[in-house]
């Protein structure tokens, strides 16, 4: 079985931002406009975040696990871009008044040991403040998290050496220090394609244990401000529908019990609140300020941040990636965690899983976007297997102009790995004859009404049929060195008439 196991903790507030403009240290006042711009940039993972919590909070409440059973299909259209690799399970986190402890099952892989495990923990404004995990090669076992303001944001394992924390007692592996009270915390378990492995999957869910714990140190106070329990009310009420003000609202609501993930941000990022009408926990729009027109203008002034060349690697081929620094932890870097949060409130970072993109040269403005004729497919050439850390796993999926996965008649959304790939001359890509890891291999990504020939089969990736626009989504877990730096060489993609069978 190939496990992965990636608990994703995506909390509440912590701010993280390598790469922006640190804080400016001329003491020139920010005008009303910059500060409200810089509020809607800092605000604005709130939202995903209350999104995302909000039915959760409505089926389950706060610190109860739920799992999803089944891996997505073409039916499921809750989300875009759903994976087929991995099967989640999530909490939402409230440490406001006790300390939770995360139970991490252990994951027995027959070929690669405790494998295809990570544990992430998220802020609420989507930074991954913890991961924890077998491609981080951490161990399976009882890890405390506690809400602790004043500490830097981190896992501490416990080990014998290191001992020293009068928290590390019992039998923990580590102790989360999280930077903000509420947050999510998300696990993933990779499932293999034909889901023969699926109660396997089940049963581990089923070990994946949370509960609460009484605090060993005083209740921790903001100002002497009471941290209140996180509810549906506090998400959800009194919010205008109006989404800058929205934004702005909730960023004045939680700003008293979530401070910057990078503490010495902290008293600039009080100062643009401050000064863009954020006072003792509401938001009051000074005179004259136009939400809307500012709110176009962050998200203009993002668009801009993260199309720098400095925040995307090119990976040769027409791939590029966001940059390791842009991806998952953001440090004070607020447009990037912005610019994430619209599209991947749960991405991970880099060191866990990349996502690179293929850019068509020959569609309008080399987007993401694809687009293929009725008649068309294209060819998706590997010169080689992805090299990935032990426990790593890839897929290829296929999204149709919805970005919903393609309905076709192998009800198969995805390649990888896990899949029966063949190479040209019919062995298997993966599996116990393994041919090198040199040798390269096809995808055929052809409309679902176009049979391609025999010997495609396997490799055959359905795409809408009729053609259209579509995309796909290349996913890397457990990632190398030569993957990030796009050493080797990711795959050539080419356009050309379809194969009939
Ligand atoms: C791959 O082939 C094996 C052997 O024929 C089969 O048992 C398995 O279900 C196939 N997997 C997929 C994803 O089709
Ligand atoms: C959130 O508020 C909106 C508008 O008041 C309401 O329609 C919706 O049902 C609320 N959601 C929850 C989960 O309470
Ligand atoms: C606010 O800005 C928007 C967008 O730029 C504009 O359409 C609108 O007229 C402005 N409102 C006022 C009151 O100036
Ligand atoms: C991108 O694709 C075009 C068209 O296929 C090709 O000519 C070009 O060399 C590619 N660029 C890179 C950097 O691979
Ligand atoms: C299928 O056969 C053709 C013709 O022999 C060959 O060019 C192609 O590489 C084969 N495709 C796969 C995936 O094996
Ligand atoms: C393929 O097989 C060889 C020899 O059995 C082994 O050393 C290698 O690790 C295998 N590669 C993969 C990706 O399983």
């Amino acid at each position: 079985m190939r496990t992965i196991f990636t608990l994703t903790r995506a909390m509440v507030a912590s701010l993280l931002f390598p790469g922006l403009i640190a804080s400016p240290v001329c003491h020139m006042e920010p005008t009303v406009e910059e500060a409200t711009e810089f509020a809607l940039i800092y605000g604005y993972p709130l939202l995903s975040y209350a999104k995302f919590a909000l039915p959760i909070l409505q089926s389950r409440g706060t610190n109860e696990l739920s799992h999803m059973r089944q891996l997505s299909t073409a039916e499921f259209q809750d989300v875009v871009r759903p994976n087929v690799d991995t099967l989640y399970s999530w909490v939402i986190l409230d440490l406001s008044e006790r300390d939770l402890i995360i139970e991490v099952p252990e994951i027995s892989d027959r070929t690669t040991g405790f494998s295809h495990s990570m544990m992430l923990a998220k802020s609420r404004y989507g930074n991954n403040y913890a991961n924890i995990g077998s491609i981080s090669q951490s161990s399976p076992g009882k890890y405390r998290v506690r809400y602790s303001r004043d500490r830097e944001a981190s896992v501490q394992l416990c080990g014998k050496a290191s001992g020293h924390d009068d928290e590390c007692d019992d039998d923990y592996e580590g102790v989360i220090n999280a930077p903000t009270p509420y947050g999510t915390f998300v696990g993933r378990l990779a499932v293999e394609d034909d889901m023969t492995d699926l109660e396997e999957v089940h049963a581990l869910q089923d070990q994946m244990a949370l509960y609460s714990i009484p605090r060993k140190q005083p209740h921790p106070h903001h100002s002497n401000r009471f941290i209140p329990p996180l509810t549906i009310e506090m998400l959800n009420s009194s919010l205008s529908p109006d989404i800058s003000l929205r934004t702005m609202q909730m960023t004045a609501r939680f700003t008293p019990f979530s401070r910057p993930r990078i503490i010495s941000d902290v008293r600039h990022v009080d100062d643009m609140l401050r000064h863009a009408g954020i006072h003792h926990g509401h938001y009051k729009p000074p005179t004259g300020v136009n939400l809307t027109y500012l709110a176009h203008k962050a998200g203009e002034s993002v668009r801009t941040h993260a199309a720098l060349p400095a925040n995307t690697v090119q990976l040769g081929n027409n791939w590029s990636e966001l940059a390791p620094s842009a991806q998952g932890d953001y440090g004070t870097d607020y447009k990037m965690r912005y610019y994430v949060a619209q599209w991947g409130y749960l991405a991970l970072v880099a060191s866990e899983a990349l996502y690179p993109s293929y850019h068509d040269p020959l569609s309008d403005g080399g987007g993401t976007t694809l687009t293929l004729g009725a008649k068309e497919a294209y060819t998706i050439t590997f010169g080689s297997k992805p090299p990935l850390a032990a426990g790593g796993f890839w897929s290829v999926t296929a999204y149709n102009a919805e970005q919903y996965l393609v309905p076709n008649s192998l009800n198969r959304y995805a390649l990888g790995d896990r899949s029966n790939l063949t190479y040209a001359d019919g062995l298997p890509v993966y599996g116990s004859s393994n041919g090198s890891d040199e040798t390269g291999f096809e995808i055929l990504v052809q409309p679902a009404d176009l049979q391609p020939p025999r010997n495609w089969t396997a490799n055959w990736l359905p795409a809408p049929a009729g053609g259209g626009r579509m995309s796909i989504t290349f996913r890397l877990y457990g990632p190398t060195q030569e993957l990030i730096s796009g050493q080797w060489e990711y795959p050539h993609v080419r356009k050309h008439v379809a194969l009939s069978a």
